[in-house]
């Protein structure tokens, strides 16, 4: 025998194992806000009561889509950086604010008023938050921010025991400049400026896994600042390259309905470990 490796579990436990069996039907996400078709998907982390802070996203993309767990890519290797600045390294559970990819504009806020993805997202936060070991939850957001606080005001006594820290999405650089016109590299260092105010509150309500370093960011991502997605966070028999930095992933197509259609995936030049063609 050689490697022993290890697996998500997925929904074995309960009250996960219903939940997820209970999922909202697919018409209460109507397929013009959200990537229906691609299937929901629910979480990454400990289900098993070891999680002791809980991560609220927005909605999955292209690596999460295939990989069947979320924040898997790019943005979920920011945040599994930030995570282990505060001292966590496999004790966090994640949840979306959406189980589906939301499709074109608005769609992010209009659906925060749709009642039964609220009612079900919130049964998901009920399971996570109340009587459980989560001291502190990291919301990834605006919509994050609205989803949390919608559920904690419902649920005072709960949430009464939990710090909230509220901060910039992991890719919000990206559609800030996009949006704004401002530089890549002027929306990257107020990110990374937002991220380094949160780090001491949140590692203050935190026990530490690892080691807590809570040495500031720069101004520009650097090579230390993204983590790899553990072992055990993904499905049995996942490659390792999905769980890597590099970019596996893309929405591809000459129109919008081809792009709607079509992920492809490419095994990234490091992982490629079968012999070259000879020439
Ligand atoms: N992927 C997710 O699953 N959630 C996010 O918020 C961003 C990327």
């Amino acid at each position: 025998m050689g490697v022993v490796h290890q697996s998500c579990p997925g929904y074995v436990s309960e009250p996960f194992a219903t939940l997820v069996a209970n999922r909202p039907d697919d018409d209460s996400y109507p397929a013009a806000d959200f990537r229906t078709e691609w299937g929901p998907i629910f979480h990454r982390g400990r289900l098993d009561g070891t999680a002791r802070v809980l991560v609220l996203g927005q909605d999955p993309a292209t690596h999460e889509t295939i990989s069947r767990r979320i924040l898997v890519g790019e943005a979920g290797q920011r945040l599994q950086g930030l995570l282990a600045k505060v001292g966590i390294s496999e004790s966090y559970v994640m949840l979306n604010v959406y189980l589906y990819s939301l499709y074109g504009q608005g769609g992010g806020n209009r659906q925060l008023k749709n009642q039964q993805i609220a009612d079900y997202r919130n049964a998901w936060l009920d399971a996570l938050l109340v009587n459980t070991e989560v001291t502190a939850v990291v919301a990834l957001g605006d919509l994050a921010t609205s989803a949390y606080t919608s559920w904690s005001t419902s649920r005072a006594p709960a949430a009464s025991g939990l710090h909230l820290s509220s901060i910039r999405h992991p890719t919000y650089a990206e559609g800030a400049a996009r949006g704004s016109g401002r530089p890549l590299a002027e929306t990257t260092a107020d990110q990374l400026a937002n991220w380094n105010d949160h780090l001491p509150a949140l590692a203050a309500h935190l026990t530490p896994e690892i080691a807590v370093d809570l040495t500031p960011y720069g101004t520009a991502w650097s090579a230390g600042d993204l983590a790899p997605i553990p072992e055990r966070d993904l499905p049995p028999g996942t490659p390792a390259w999905w769980r890597d930095i590099a970019s596996w992933a893309v929405r591809s197509g000459t129109d919008a309905q081809q792009k709607r259609a079509t992920i492809t995936v490419t095994v990234p030049k490091g992982a490629r470990a079968w012999p070259p063609l000879k020439k």
